[in-house]
């Protein structure tokens, strides 16, 4: 299991500063080594630099690139997918950050994936689009329990969660936010977001995956992320995408 499960001690005081380092530092990334390894300066760099380049220049508006690039006898395929509320000057910063930290971090690596608060970079050296990606996925929590009954909480993050599922897979940036009221000074916000290479159907079933597996990693606190290669789901208890 290559699964992870991040922890981060975030407080409401300390929620400004902690968003600032989120957003500039991965928030974690796998290197793939089951395709083996390349050696530098060889063609496979050269592709590799060649897809990177291909997958920052050609985000779409909806924050979304995918690209493939072969020079023989290297194929490499690549996705890069920007958090649906974050623009495109950002969105650009964001993927090329993570094109160079990828490079520094799984150098000679056939396949990565990277995460950070505000895009995903995925690539590898065979085709992977439109399949669902069970492998490379990280919890991200907040340690605090909830005050309310965790039980109700969990079946209310569920409800909220499970509607912006069914919202993200009929739109065309594969991406919903809401929020629910919870009580008379609480409400619990979400979101769901897909790579957009994923079929509706497939979209749908990836976003209750994750979210069949909150209870396990993150029962009763007070927010939770799954972020896994082809989608992932967000509850907090505050307002966290700009709308
Ligand atoms: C592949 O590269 C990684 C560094 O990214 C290294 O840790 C690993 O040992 C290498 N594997 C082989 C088989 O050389
Ligand atoms: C949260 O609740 C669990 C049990 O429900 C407890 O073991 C844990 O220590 C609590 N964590 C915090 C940070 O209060």
């Amino acid at each position: 299991m290559s699964n992870i499960h991040i922890t981060y001690f975030i407080f409401t005081f300390l929620l400004q500063s902690s968003l600032r380092v989120l957003a500039i530092h991965p928030l974690y990334h796998f290197c793939s080594s089951t395709s083996g390894n390349f050696t530098s300066n060889t063609i496979y760099e050269k592709n590799l630099n060649a897809l990177l380049g291909a997958l920052e220049r050609d985000i779409s508006p909806l924050g979304f690139s995918r690209a493939v690039s072969r020079m023989h006898p290297s194929w490499f395929f690549g996705i890069a997918l920007c958090r649906g509320d974050v623009k495109s000057s950002k969105c650009n910063a964001c993927v090329r950050d993570a094109s160079i930290e990828l490079r520094k971090s799984c150098p000679y690596n056939k396949g990565a994936t990277i995460w950070y608060d505000n895009c995903l970079l995925k690539y590898l050296d065979q085709s992977f689009f439109g399949k669902i990606d069970t492998k490379n996925k990280i919890y991200l929590l907040n340690v605090a329990n909830v005050s309310h009954d965790p039980n109700v909480f969990n079946q209310n993050v569920k409800t909220l969660l499970s509607k912006l599922a069914l919202e993200s897979a009929k739109t065309k940036e594969f991406f919903s936010f809401g929020k629910m009221k919870l009580d008379a000074f609480t409400n619990l916000y979400g979101s769901t977001q897909c790579t957009q290479d994923l079929t509706n159907k497939a979209c749908k079933f990836c976003l209750d995956e994750a979210i069949r597996e909150l209870p396990n990693c993150c029962y009763g606190k007070r927010g939770a992320r799954v972020m896994g290669g082809s989608c992932n789901v967000r509850y907090e208890l505050y307002p966290f995408v700009n709308s």
